[in-house]
């Protein structure tokens, strides 16, 4: 048992797909083709000797009938020509056979029971005079005789030889063709899967994932199983070069922007290292700055962190109430920016409706938004925050009035690292807003930004609620 499943596995891992296909298809058109001989041959066999059969039967029964009174005689016919019945008529009764006793056609013990009517007619077949006989034995109706009929049946041999020899070639062209059917079928049945082979095995050397499968141009909806392979497998490319392009344009944005902090944080450490040559004012301010440096790189490199981050890891999803987050990260803003009047206003049917998130991540997104409504308002500006439910989804709205966003920044504000020309003198990294779009997406969730009408900016964020 082991020893033929490893065999066919081996059979399995030498051969190509595509031969395997071809073997398989001949083999299969191959017993057919046997088969169907095969029954034609016995089909064809039985249908000659049945005629030989009925042809002796049809002879015995004429004998009887136009010679009634044909006595018991030793028969002329010596079974030597073709197509020439060979007849004889045998007594039951041993004593009544002609003298010398010599038959051409042989009696047994059988032919006597049959010529006394105890056994029924019966054919047999044997070689007389050298040539194979069919012969046929039956009663002769009145009498105590037999009828011996034999007719040679080597004509039969001959046609039963003849359809083996045809049938035999036909099946070979069968198989052969066959053969060549299977071949091709699989050839041409598996160039598409060549194909996505070929590419796939040049992505794996060049590692290069811009390569894409050439798919056959027809109607959509109703391509093959490997054209929709194929189809998955370029999404599946595409996908990966958005990653690599996205995860490559992180890394040199990041360093990019990680040169001018470091640079100034070098000055200044390179300053404090000849602090004997400073005044004590000089040296406060250097340490200072130093400090505040190395506070912004800490903050700059742990966005990027997060950012580098793909999805929000499953075992943190939880059941949150966007309206308890709100409050939450609220609050904590309104400890972080005493100067500024946030509200927060909840639409009682939104307050209890929960969505599947990870909290920590939700509250970031919140504290972004609320970070940047503060930093950009004028002192004491309101913010104003608003959680509401729209059809499928709770729609949650964080509108400033500050100088808002200029509509040549709109489309660029969620960019990494893009800060508006007149953001430039405030605090910040241009990391805020593309973690916030970010931790929405991973949510599931759509976050826009507009200008809010009457000046500020309004940023909306929609999540969609599970249905009930
Ligand atoms: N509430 C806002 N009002 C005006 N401009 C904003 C506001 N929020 C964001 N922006 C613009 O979008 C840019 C990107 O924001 P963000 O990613 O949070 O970076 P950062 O806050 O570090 O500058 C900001 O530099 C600013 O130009
Ligand atoms: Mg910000």
């Amino acid at each position: 048992m082991t020893g033929t499943r490893g065999l066919g596995a081996r059979w399995r891992r030498r051969r190509p797909l595509r031969t395997r296909l071809a073997l398989a298809a001949s083999a299969a058109v191959t017993v057919v083709a046997l088969g169907v001989c095969a029954a034609a041959f016995a089909i064809i066999r039985y249908q000659l000797v049945r005629q030989l059969e009925l042809n002796l039967a049809q002879t015995s029964i004429q004998l009887t009938q136009h010679t009634r009174n044909w006595g018991p005689t030793v028969s002329d016919a010596s079974c030597k020509f073709q197509a020439v019945t060979c007849v004889q008529i045998v007594s039951a009764d041993p004593s009544k056979d002609p003298r010398g006793g010599y038959r051409v056609l042989p009696v047994g013990a059988a032919t006597r029971a049959v010529a006394a009517g105890r056994q029924t007619p019966y054919y047999s077949t044997l070689t007389v005079a050298g040539q194979p006989v069919l012969m046929y034995t039956t009663h002769r109706p009145g009498r105590h005789e037999a009828l011996q009929v034999a007719l040679r049946s080597d004509t039969v041999e001959r046609g039963v030889r003849h359809a083996a020899w045809a049938l035999s070639a036909v099946g070979a062209i069968g198989i052969l063709l066959a053969a060549a059917l299977g071949y091709w079928v699989s050839r041409t049945g598996l160039a598409p899967v060549a194909r996505l082979t070929a590419t796939a095995e040049r992505i794996a050397a060049t590692r290069d994932p811009r390569h894409r499968i050439a798919l056959p141009a027809g109607p959509p909806g109703r391509e093959d199983e490997v054209t929709r392979l194929a189809t998955t497998f370029n999404t599946m490319l595409g996908a990966l070069e958005q990653s690599v392009t996205a995860q490559r344009r992180l890394v040199a944005d990041a360093s990019h922007e990680l040169r001018t902090p470091l640079t100034a944080l070098r000055t200044n450490a390179e300053l404090l290292a000849r602090a004997d040559r400073l005044t004590d004012a000089q040296r406060d301010r250097a340490a200072a700055a130093l400090g505040r440096q190395l506070r912004e790189v800490t903050t700059l490199v742990n966005d990027l962190i997060e950012l580098a981050r793909d999805e929000e890891p499953q075992p943190l999803v939880e059941q949150v109430r966007p309206a308890a987050l709100l409050e939450h990260a609220v609050g904590a803003a309104r400890g972080h920016w005493p100067e500024i009047a946030f509200t927060a206003a909840v639409d009682p049917a939104a307050a209890e409706v929960a969505v599947p998130g990870v909290p920590a991540r939700l509250t970031r997104l919140l504290t972004n938004l609320l970070d940047n409504a503060a930093k950009f308002s004028p002192p004491g500006g309101p913010v104003d925050t608003e959680l509401t439910v729209a059809p499928d989804a709770l729609e949650l709205t964080v509108r400033d009035h500050g100088p808002g966003i200029a509509a040549e920044d709109l489309p660029h504000v969620f960019d990494r690292f893009y800060r508006a020309e007149s953001a430039r003198a405030l605090p910040g990294s241009g990391l805020g807003l593309a973690m916030a779009r970010q931790i929405a997406r991973a949510h599931g969730a759509d976050l826009t930004a507009e200008r809010a009408p009457g000046g500020g900016a309004l940023f909306r964020l929609r999540m969609p609620t599970p249905r009930p």
